[in-house]
C-alpha cells in the first residue's frame, strides 16, 4: 500500500493506492490563507503538519488495516513557499506563499546582483519563486533574516516533521531560482546573490528516490513498520504530471486549479525567460519541463460565485455545455496578478466590454473565456520554444465544467482530452513517486496514463469566432497596463 500526501494552498489531500495502482481512500483538510498586506498571501507552516497528520488520521480510522500496510509515502506540494526555520528547526515567521507579489522590486533587484540568473536558473525572477522573497525579508525583516539557518519549501518542512530530515526534491527545488537547473544542484553564485550558502539549503534528492523514514512515533500512531520510506516527492505541478503519466517528451497538460498551469515534458533544460515560461526539472532524473502559469484560473470562478453568492454549478448551468459565439463581456483573469507571459504581479482583473443587456450568464461566460484566452496567451509562450502541442488532457477542479472544456478546445485550437481522476492529480503522483522509492520498480511500469473520459475537438465556426475574440482580448493588457497594474 502506498500513501500519497498533497499539501495544496486551499487544502491537505491524502489517499491511499493499493499494489495495483487502485485509490483506495482518500481524505482531506481545509487549510486558510491569510493575506495581511495588499499582495501578501502567508501561511503558517504548522497548520500543513497539523492538516496532514488530520488527514492520515482519517484514513487510519476509516481503513486502519490498508493503513498500516503503508510502505512508501510520496509528498507534493505548493510550489515556491518560503519557510524559514531557525537553528532549532522551528518557523521563524509565516511562510511567504507562491502567490505572494510583495518583491516585485525584490527580483529587479536580483536580476542586477546576478545578470547569469536566466542562464543559471533558466527562469526570470519572479515574485512567486522563493529567492526574491528571501531578498524582501532581509531588507524588510532584517533581525529574522539574521536568524534563518534553513529554507524549506512547503512540502519539505512537511517531511521535516514526519521524519527528522531536511532534504528537497529537483522539480521543487527548481522553483526556488537557487537551482543551476541544468545540473540538478544548488548554485552558490545564485545563493550568494541572495546572501545566503549551501548550508541554508537541504539535501536533493530526485522525486522518486528515497529521502527519508518516517517517524517511529508516527509510524506507531498509524499501525505501520518500521521502514515506511519517504520518497523526494514533487512539486505539485511535476506531481500531477507524474499522476496523469506525464513522463515522455512532448506529453502536455493544463491544469484549472486555483492558479492555471500549461505543463509540457521536454528532454533537455529548455529556458524560455523572455516569455515568462519556467523552466524545471521534472520529478524523475534525466526530465525537465516546461510551465506557462497564470495565477488566478478556477480561482476566477471561484470569486465570481463567491460576488454573485451563487454555487458555481448554478452559475453554470444555465449556459449548458456549449455555447454558439464568445460572450459580448470580455474578462482579465488577473485578480492575484500574473506570471506567463507578463510577469506582473500588480496587474489586477478587469471586466470590459459591459452594456445595460449584459447578464450573469455574459459575465460566466466572459469568466470561463479569459481563462482560455489567457490560456491561449501561455500556449503561445510555450510554442516559441519547442515543438507545438496537439492535444492536451485538462485537470484540476475546473475540468469537472464540459462546458470550460469545449471552450478550451475551441479556444486553443487543439483536442482537450477530460481524464479520470483528473482531480486527485497531484495527491495520485505523490503516492506514485512513494512506490517507486520503496521498490524502486521502474517509472514506466508505475506512470500509467489514466483513462480519457471524453475528448473535445475544436469545433470551425466557433474557432474563427474565438480567433477574433481572442486578438480583440489581447489588446486589452497593454491597453489597460497603466490602470490595472
Ligand atoms: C507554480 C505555482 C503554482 C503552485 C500552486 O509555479 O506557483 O502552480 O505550485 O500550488
Amino acid at each position: 500500500m502506498f500513501l500519497g500526501l498533497d499539501v495544496g494552498t486551499s487544502g491537505v489531500k491524502a489517499v491511499l493506492e493499493d499494489e495495483a495502482g487502485a485509490l483506495i481512500a482518500s481524505a482531506g483538510r481545509p487549510l486558510a490563507l491569510s493575506h495581511p498586506q495588499p499582495l501578501w498571501s502567508e501561511q503558517n507552516p504548522d497548520h500543513w503538519v497539523e492538516a496532514v497528520i488530520g488527514a492520515v488520521d482519517d484514513l487510519a480510522r476509516e481503513r486502519p488495516r490498508e493503513t498500516a500496510a503503508v510502505r512508501g509515502i510520496g509528498l507534493s506540494g505548493q510550489m515556491h513557499g518560503a519557510t524559514l526555520l531557525n537553528r532549532d528547526g522551528r518557523p521563524l515567521r509565516p511562510a511567504i506563499l507562491w502567490n505572494d507579489g510583495r518583491s516585485q522590486a525584490e527580483c529587479a533587484e536580483l536580476e542586477r546582483r546576478c545578470p547569469e540568473l536566466h542562464a543559471i536558473a533558466g527562469n526570470l525572477a519572479m515574485p512567486g519563486f522563493t529567492a526574491p522573497k528571501l531578498v524582501w525579508v532581509a531588507k524588510h525583516e532584517p533581525k529574522i533574516f539574521a536568524e534563518v539557518a534553513k529554507v524549506l519549501l512547503p512540502k519539505a518542512y512537511v517531511r521535516y516533521r514526519l521524519s527528522g530530515e531536511m532534504v528537497e526534491d529537483m522539480s521543487d527545488a527548481a522553483g526556488t531560482l537557487w537551482l543551476d537547473v541544468g545540473a540538478r544542484r544548488w548554485s552558490e553564485k545564485l545563493l550568494a546573490a541572495t546572501g545566503l550558502d549551501l548550508d541554508h539549503m537541504p539535501r536533493l534528492v530526485e522525486g522518486n528516490e528515497r529521502s527519508a523514514v518516517l517517524s517511529p512515533e508516527l509510524a506507531r500512531r498509524w499501525g505501520m513498520g518500521a521502514d515506511v520510506v519517504i520518497a523526494g516527492g514533487a512539486g505539485d505541478n511535476a506531481a500531477s504530471a507524474i499522476g496523469l503519466g506525464a513522463i515522455t517528451p512532448g506529453d502536455a497538460f493544463l491544469s484549472l486549479g486555483t492558479s492555471g498551469v500549461l505543463f509540457r515534458v521536454t528532454d533537455r533544460f529548455a529556458p524560455a525567460p523572455e516569455a515568462a515560461v519556467h523552466a524545471f526539472c521534472h520529478a524523475l532524473g534525466g526530465l525537465w519541463h516546461q510551465m506557462g502559469v497564470m495565477l488566478s484560473a478556477a480561482a476566477s470562478l471561484a470569486w465570481l460565485a463567491r460576488l454573485l453568492e451563487t454555487p458555481e454549478a448554478a452559475l453554470l448551468a444555465p449556459l449548458g455545455i456549449s455555447v454558439d459565439r464568445p460572450s459580448p463581456v470580455q474578462f482579465l483573469p488577473y485578480l492575484d496578478g500574473e506570471r506567463t507571459p507578463h510577469n506582473d504581479a500588480h496587474a489586477a482583473g478587469a471586466l470590459v466590454g459591459l452594456r445595460s443587456a449584459a447578464g450573469r450568464a455574459d459575465l460566466v461566460q466572459a469568466v470561463l473565456e479569459g481563462v482560455a484566452f489567457a490560456s491561449r496567451d501561455m500556449f503561445a509562450a510555450l510554442a516559441r520554444s519547442a515543438q507545438p502541442i496537439t492535444e492536451l488532457d485538462l485537470v484540476g477542479g475546473g475540468s469537472r465544467s464540459l462546458l470550460w472544456a469545449q471552450i478550451m478546445a475551441d479556444v486553443l485550437g487543439v483536442t482537450v482530452h477530460r481524464v479520470e481522476e483528473g482531480e486527485v492529480g497531484a495527491a495520485i503522483g505523490a503516492s506514485r513517486l512513494g512506490r517507486l522509492a520503496a521498490t524502486g520498480e521502474a517509472p514506466a511500469d508505475v506512470c500509467r496514463k489514466p483513462q480519457r473520459l471524453q475528448s473535445f475537438e475544436p469545433r470551425a465556426p466557433q474557432r474563427a469566432a474565438y480567433d477574433d475574440a481572442y486578438a480583440q482580448w489581447r489588446k486589452l493588457y497593454p491597453a489597460l497596463k497603466e490602470c490595472i497594474s
